[in-house]
């Protein structure tokens, strides 16, 4: 397929959308972007005092390797400056024309199919619980060694839920075409099958 085709997946914080993005886009060959990271690479250059829109506008793709921002303070960060319009408008251009490479992108964040890429032909909503978020988040860094407290972790959640919601600016909500996809209940595998079973429904309904 050489004709552009957007896969959006939108949802909060540690919903699975990264999973499930990564084996959506690996499934059908397409290209993934991870848009969260757009906005962490600029939250971490904040953190080393730099000005937040200046940050945005000097963006460079290498910077979005960095595995330090993976971090708490870096996702903290990052819905700081997720907040700030000229930030958003910054980065924009960058993911429509991601989005519209040849051969099929998947990208995954907050607002790709409400203000990013409204067109995307596949929509999905990933969500779950608050609580089953934090406890997926909190098992995460324990794997790592890492020595977290769980309430710290759905605190944590919390926060970045209210702020992504809350926002004036491109808050997170489910587009209208979004098929919404709650994996509270589900395992991660059922919850890849599902998403490929609904971005295959689009594909064939374009054939
Ligand atoms: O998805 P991730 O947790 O890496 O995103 C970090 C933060 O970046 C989010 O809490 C959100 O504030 C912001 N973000 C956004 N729009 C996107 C992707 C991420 O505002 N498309």
């Amino acid at each position: 397929m050489t004709e552009p085709f957007t896969v959006a997946i939108d949802g909060p914080a540690a919903a699975g959308k990264g999973t499930v993005s990564r084996a959506v886009a690996a499934h059908f060959g397409f290209a993934h972007l991870d848009t969260g990271l757009l906005y962490r690479a600029v939250g971490a250059q904040v953190l080393q005092g730099t000005n937040a829109i200046d940050a945005a506008h000097a963006l460079m793709p290498e910077a979005l390797e960095d595995p330090s921002l993976r971090t708490a303070a870096v996702a903290q960060a990052a819905s700081k400056v997720a907040v700030i319009p000229q930030v958003r408008a910054a980065l924009v251009d960058f993911q429509r024309a991601f989005a519209r490479r040849a051969g099929g992108a998947v990208l995954d964040g907050r607002d790709i199919g409400t203000v990013v890429v409204p067109q995307a032909e596949a929509q999905l909503f990933v969500t779950a619980s608050a609580e089953v978020r934090a406890k997926r988040r909190w098992t995460e860094l324990k794997e790592r060694g890492e020595d977290a407290d769980f309430e710290q972790v759905l605190e944590d959640v919390r926060i970045r839920d209210a702020r992504d919601t809350e926002r004036a600016t491109a808050p997170l909500r489910p587009s209208e075409r979004a098929y919404i996809l709650d994996t509270s209940h589900m395992s991660i595998d059922a919850a890849v099958a599902a998403a490929i079973a609904q971005v295959e429904a689009k594909r064939s309904g374009l054939r």
